[in-house]
């Protein structure tokens, strides 16, 4: 770390000359303050909480001569975890050293062990980068180095325990799901079976029909994949996360006593709701990449909602089901009755 490098400095000159003068002595503690303060600012910027501390690359010229990879942090939980990945498999396809955005460390290193080192802002501004815009599929054209690598039809899919390393929850945060699931009983007895469930709503719910001309998962839908795993299980607890905690209450059929609620309806608490996902044995998704994510690390049977846009969805030419779902998982299509009312409401709809 720099800053303490350059105070580890000024305070040998600070006990050579402070004997002399009082008043360097006083100047000093103005200047030394000053620097904690600029100090500060500058820190202020890299990622907290310090308990998960990142390697922070402070200035241009302590990055590899090489060339080195880097991603844009949008979007929320999931995206970010997707952008990780896709760095981290890109970099290491192209043999150049891989580093992230403090938000991204901010929002990943809290949940989980990952190791990319962290680039500060300040840094990237001042590299000259060249921009390659990723379509949300693997493309030859990303291999700048490499080509005929061997990839599957994502990113990092071939580098899958690397990428399970890299989003290796905190033991605090892993130890916290399984108390949680460690207390839950059917019909009395510990279930041997955990099914995690992801139900995805919130802005989608506006978005969806609108922007993207598809559907969310329905009553119907969760009934489907809950009764895939009834049928294949025995008494298997059914463990409901979402952003949306009251449409769960009234549409999930929680009759057979195998269904718990729970998440607590706020989006605050992705990484509780991820933990708990990703400790379950199994998992049945809707829509969005959290889930999609916390089924890729679950590793177990997987339950998606398939099909879940009109045929000429602008979503369509952004999102490739087969690139996104492994061919393992098993869909259920979506029921498109609601998103063809929306498109075409029957007042209107030619005879
Ligand atoms: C709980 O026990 C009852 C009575 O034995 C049984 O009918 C029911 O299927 C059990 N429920 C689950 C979820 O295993
Ligand atoms: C819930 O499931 C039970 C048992 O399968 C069924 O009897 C009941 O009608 C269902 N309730 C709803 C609201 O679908
Ligand atoms: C299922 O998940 C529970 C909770 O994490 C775990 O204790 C159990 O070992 C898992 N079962 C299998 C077969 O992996
Ligand atoms: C989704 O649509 C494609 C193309 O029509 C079809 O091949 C696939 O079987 C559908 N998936 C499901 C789960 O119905």
């Amino acid at each position: 770390n720099p800053c303490s490098a350059c105070l580890l400095v000024w305070d040998l000159r600070f006990w050579a000359t402070c004997p002399s003068s009082s008043t360097i002595c006083f100047l000093f503690v103005i200047f030394a303050v000053s620097t904690i303060f600029h100090c500060h600012r500058r820190l202020a910027l890299v990622p907290t909480p310090w308990a998960y501390a990142g390697r922070v690359v402070l200035f241009p010229r302590h990055l590899p001569a090489g060339g080195v990879f880097t991603i844009n942090a949008k979007g929320r939980l999931g995206n970010q975890m997707g952008e990780y990945a896709t760095l981290y498999a890109l970099a290491k396809m192209n043999g150049r050293a891989a580093f992230i955005p403090p938000q991204m460390h901010s929002t990943l290193a809290p949940i989980f062990r990952i190791t990319l080192p962290v680039l500060h802002d300040a840094t990237a501004r001042s590299v000259p980068w060249e921009n390659y815009y990723l379509n949300d599929w693997m493309e030859e054209q990303y291999l700048v180095r490499l080509t005929g690598y061997p990839c599957s039809w994502t990113f990092y899919h071939h580098l899958r325990a690397e990428i399970l390393r890299e989003f290796t929850l905190h033991a605090h945060v892993r130890e916290e799901a399984q108390n949680f699931l460690r207390g839950l009983r059917v019909n009395g007895s510990r279930p041997s079976t955990y099914v995690g469930v992801h139900v995805r709503r919130g802005d989608y719910v506006r978005v969806m029909p609108t922007v993207w001309k598809g559907v969310l998962a329905d009553r119907d839908y969760l009934q489907q994949a809950l009764g895939w795993f009834r049928a294949r299980h025995r008494s298997p607890l059914f463990v409901i996360t979402s952003d949306d905690m009251a449409w769960c209450r009234r549409n999930i059929n929680s009759s057979h006593q195998d269904v718990l609620f729970a998440g607590n309806g706020r989006q605050g608490s992705p990484a509780r709701d991820f933990a708990l996902l990703t400790q379950c044995n199994h998992t049945v998704i809707t829509v969005g990449t959290f889930g999609i994510w916390a089924a890729y690390l679950t590793g177990g049977s997987t339950v998606y909602l398939a099909n879940f846009t009109l045929p000429g969805s602008r979503f369509r030419m952004i999102f490739k089901p087969q690139a996104a779902f492994l061919p393992e998982w098993v869909g259920i299509a979506a029921n498109l009755g609601q998103a063809r009312e929306t498109r075409a409401p029957r007042a209107h709809r030619p005879q």
